[in-house]
Formats: structure tokens, C-alpha cells, sequence
């Protein structure tokens, strides 16, 4: 399994794994962070670079901006580390307040000022990547065109990608956008099948319970756009976490999971995730913890998913899922 990232084939230096830094700065309300939270980001940014992830998620919404202040007060003790790391910002949505509910925006105005307030929340010139965090209903791809076109000239984003959409909706996007997106983000994990039960189930009722874009894996794999996995560990469900109040299925594959770390010598995240990483589109998980000893248990993923046979792949995703496959 030699292949290389869409990313990497991009030219973008981008990590087999990434670190999401959404719980970086504390609770999502308007409490400032603390000198806490700055510790506790740079411990989960210092084990994630001893293991080799390079490439960090954020958005302008996380934490409603503290994750990225706090990731920039890192950069300001650390300024050689910007040139070593990937970093990637999403913007798109706008979360509610004291007046009106959360909303989708990919308004120019909305975008350019997005992009701005993150470069100065994170101290730095250029975003590597850009996501549109989630469809907007609204949409004018003119309008998205112009903005990511001047953002690209102000030398303020290298790529630019989506999140949460489907092979339709990018297509529809791409009519306007002449630069190609390099990055789909989406949520898939063990956890969270529904990318691999709709190949399964094209023709079958079963398949009216899929909740994932028809064809949008190999839409992704044939144009080269990077997939990444939000939720990749499925929230521990299968690594620890107690499970005591989830259904037998999910029990007995977090045993299945504990099963095989011990055979093979590993830890259950590593299980879990190369069985993400063993999928032939090369998918980057962006690992949620911020727990160090739990990120490095995140380490031997991409030698997990190499060694992983596909009766293993399988076992593991008929266990998941509760079901024989068709
Ligand atoms: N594009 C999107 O729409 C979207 C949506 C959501 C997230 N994201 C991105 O994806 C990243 C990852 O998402 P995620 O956080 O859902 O991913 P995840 O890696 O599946 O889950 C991480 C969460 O699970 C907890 N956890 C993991 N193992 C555990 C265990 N053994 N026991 C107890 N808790 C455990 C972690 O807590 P600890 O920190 O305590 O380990 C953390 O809260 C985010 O940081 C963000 O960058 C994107």
C-alpha cells in the first residue's frame, strides 16, 4: 500500500495523520481562555509533533475563536514552527447568538472577513488550506468564486477545499472555481459507516438508510481530492470510553478492537484508526483528542492499516455495523 496522499500529491507536505484542535481554548461560550488552556494545547500540538503529525485542523468557529487565538500564542513561542506545519482553517458557518439562530454563509464579504479575522487570530500571513465548512443553502458560486480568487491573489490561501458535501454540490462549486479543491472533509470513522455502506448497498432497501453522498468516494478518489475523517476515533467509543449503556454490537467490537491490539501489539486507537487508513482511498483521519498519552497512542496507525488483511478490514466492519454485508 505505497500509494501517496492527494494532498502530499498536491504538494502539500501534509502528515498520514492530523490533530484537530476544535476543543483548543475551553467551553464555546464567551469565557475568555486562560493560561491553562494555552498549556494544555501546547502539551497536544508537542505529542502530536513527536509522532509525526505536521497538519492541524481548526475553524473560525471553534470554541468561537479561542482555538485559534490559542494555537497562535503557541505560534508566538514558537515562530520556526510555522514553516514546519500544515495548517488548515474552515469558514462558512456562523453560530448563534443572543439574536439569531446558527446559519450557513459563504457570502463574499462573509468568506474574505472569515479568512482575515483567522490569519489574525492565528498571528500568521497564509492559510494552507481553506475548507467551506458546510453547504450553504444560499450559494452563489460566482460569488464564492470571486472571494476565494482574491484570497489566493492576496497570497492569503494556498488550497482551498469543502467539508460535509457531496460529488454534486463540489461539481456545481467547480463550474465557477477554477482552482480544483484538494480536500473533502467528512464524518467517517467505525463509528460512522455510512461511506462504506453506500457502495454496498446501491440496489437494496437497506441503502434508503444511507446517509452519504451517492458516488462521492470514488468522485473524491478519481479527481485526487484528499479525503479526511472527522471523527475518527468514533469519540473513544471503541478505545476505552465506557460503553456499558451502547448496544451489544458496539460492545463486542470495542472487545474485537482490544482483541486485535493484543494480538498484533498495539493500542485500540491504532486499531481504529488503520482500519480507516486501510480503506484504498487514503483517507486522513483528523484525530479529535487532546489528551496527549492518547495521541501518541495514535502513532502506529499507518503500520496498523498496512499490516491490516482484509479479512480483518471486514471482521471489523461487519462487527461495526451489526450486520453480515448483503
Ligand atoms: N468538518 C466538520 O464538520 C467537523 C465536525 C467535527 C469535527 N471536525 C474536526 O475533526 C476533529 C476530530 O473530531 P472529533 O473530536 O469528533 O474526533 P474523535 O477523534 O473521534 O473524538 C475525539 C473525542 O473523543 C474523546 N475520546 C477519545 N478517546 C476517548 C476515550 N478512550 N475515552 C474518553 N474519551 C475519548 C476525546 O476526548 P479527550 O480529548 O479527552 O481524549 C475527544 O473529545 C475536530 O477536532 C475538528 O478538527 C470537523
Amino acid at each position: 500500500m505505497n500509494k501517496v496522499m492527494p494532498l502530499v500529491r498536491r504538494g502539500v507536505n501534509a502528515s498520514r495523520l492530523a490533530l484537530g484542535c476544535m476543543p483548543f481554548g475551553g467551553s464555546w461560550d464567551s469565557e475568555p481562555f486562560t493560561e491553562q488552556h494555552v498549556k494544555e494545547a501546547e502539551a497536544a500540538v508537542e505529542a502530536a509533533l513527536e509522532i509525526g503529525i505536521t497538519m492541524f485542523d481548526h475553524a473560525d468557529i471553534y470554541t468561537r475563536g479561542k482555538a485559534e487565538q490559542v494555537f497562535g500564542r503557541i505560534l508566538q513561542a514558537k515562530p520556526e514552527l510555522r514553516e514546519q506545519i500544515i495548517i488548515q482553517s474552515k469558514c462558512g458557518i456562523q453560530l448563534s447568538d443572543d439574536q439569531l439562530p446558527g446559519r450557513f454563509n459563504f457570502s463574499y464579504d462573509h468568506i474574505v472577513q472569515s479568512v482575515d479575522d483567522s490569519l489574525e487570530r492565528l498571528g500568521i500571513d497564509y492559510l494552507d488550506v481553506l475548507l467551506l465548512h458546510r453547504p450553504d443553502p444560499l450559494v452563489e458560486p460566482d460569488e464564492v468564486a470571486e472571494a476565494l480568487a482574491v484570497l489566493k491573489a492576496a497570497g492569503k490561501v494556498r488550497y482551498f477545499g469543502v467539508s460535509n458535501m457531496s460529488a454534486p454540490q463540489i461539481e456545481f462549486l467547480q463550474q465557477a472555481i477554477p482552482d480544483s479543491f484538494a480536500v473533502n472533509q467528512l464524518e467517517m470513522s467505525l463509528g460512522h459507516l455510512h461511506f462504506v455502506d453506500q457502495d454496498i448497498h446501491v440496489n437494496q432497501q437497506a441503502g434508503t438508510n444511507v446517509h452519504f453522498g451517492s458516488g462521492l468516494m470514488e468522485y473524491c478518489r478519481s479527481r485526487h481530492i484528499q479525503l479526511q475523517a472527522w471523527g475518527p476515533l468514533a469519540q473513544g467509543k471503541f478505545s476505552g470510553r465506557n460503553v456499558d449503556d451502547q448496544p451489544e454490537h458496539i460492545r463486542q467490537t470495542a472487545a474485537l478492537v482490544q482483541q486485535l491490539a493484543d494480538q498484533k501489539d498495539t493500542t485500540p486507537e491504532a486499531i481504529v484508526l488503520g482500519w480507516l487508513m486501510r480503506h484504498p482511498a487514503m483517507i486522513q483521519p483528523i484525530v479529535g483528542t487532546t489528551n496527549p498519552e492518547r495521541i501518541k497512542a495514535c502513532q502506529d496507525a499507518e503500520h496498523q492499516a498496512e499490516q491490516m488483511s482484509r479479512d480483518e478490514w471486514y471482521q471489523l466492519y461487519t462487527s461495526a455495523r451489526g450486520q453480515m454485508v448483503p
